[in-house]
């Protein structure tokens, strides 16, 4: 289940000076943003404050995986900085997750969206075999998002490819974001389950992330304001 608007621009600067210029191009009627391990590790809550306070809906994409402790209390320090959605890996197990989803029911209505990562969009089949799973990587990724549902998280990061079953096993409440987004002639770059926004649309995902498709753009807002239009 989705809100407007359905695109989470994923801010993969080296630096916090270039993540807020090209961040005074958008608004957050436009998209939703991103945060990603390299700029938090170089801008911190600070960077991440300034974004909420531009009033963004920022996604705080740490992929938190420790001992349940540890994850439901970093969960509440990104519910302290007003992000929208957080996430964990569900690689972390049931018990983890659930100590994530409990920790931040004292948000109530605030607390942010919380999902859970089932297998990063960079794996191939050949490289989650090498991983030592006996399940192919389509039977994992739903093995995985089930585990998130039995816990109580309200959806997962998937890929494109894999959404439409996932939404035909979880429902419409299930929220699907899916990154390893590319415009039609773009180059994959390291994705390799990579989808057009069309085919994600079309495939069940509730929000999809963009970086290098947006952000190396000559033109973000442009681009934007197109996809917007299919939405
Ligand atoms: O530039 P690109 O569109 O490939 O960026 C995708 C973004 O989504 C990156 O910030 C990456 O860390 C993130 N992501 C991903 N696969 C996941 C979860 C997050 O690519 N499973």
């Amino acid at each position: 289940m989705y809100t407007l608007p359905r695109i989470i621009v994923a801010l993969d600067f080296d630096c916090m000076k270039s993540a807020l210029a090209f961040v005074d191009q958008l608004s957050p009627l436009q998209c939703r943003l991103k945060v990603g391990s390299e700029l938090f590790t170089r801008g911190g809550p600070e960077l991440v404050r300034r974004l909420v306070d531009l009033k963004f809906s920022v996604f705080l994409d740490l992929k938190f995986y420790d001992i349940p402790n540890t994850v439901a209390q970093a969960c509440l320090a990104a519910a302290d900085l007003g992000v929208w959605m957080v996430n964990v890996h569900a690689l972390g197990g049931a018990a983890m997750m659930s100590a994530a989803k409990n920790a931040l029911q004292s948000y109530g209505a605030n607390a942010p969206v919380l999902i859970a990562v089932t297998a990063l969009t960079s794996y191939n089949e050949k490289e989650w075999q090498g991983l030592g799973f006996k399940q192919n990587l389509n039977q994992s990724v739903v093995q995985l998002a089930q585990l998130t549902q039995q816990a109580g998280l309200d959806g997962v990061v998937c890929s494109a490819q894999e959404a439409a079953v996932l939404r035909a096993e979880f429902g419409p409440s299930f929220c699907l974001v899916t990154p390893g987004i590319r415009l039609a002639g773009n180059m994959h770059d390291d994705q390799q389950r990579v989808a057009t926004p069309e085919e994600a649309l079309a495939a069940g995902s509730d929000y999809l992330v963009m970086g290098r498709s947006i952000t190396r753009s000559p033109e973000p807002e442009a681009v934007l304001m197109r996809l917007n239009s299919v939405f």
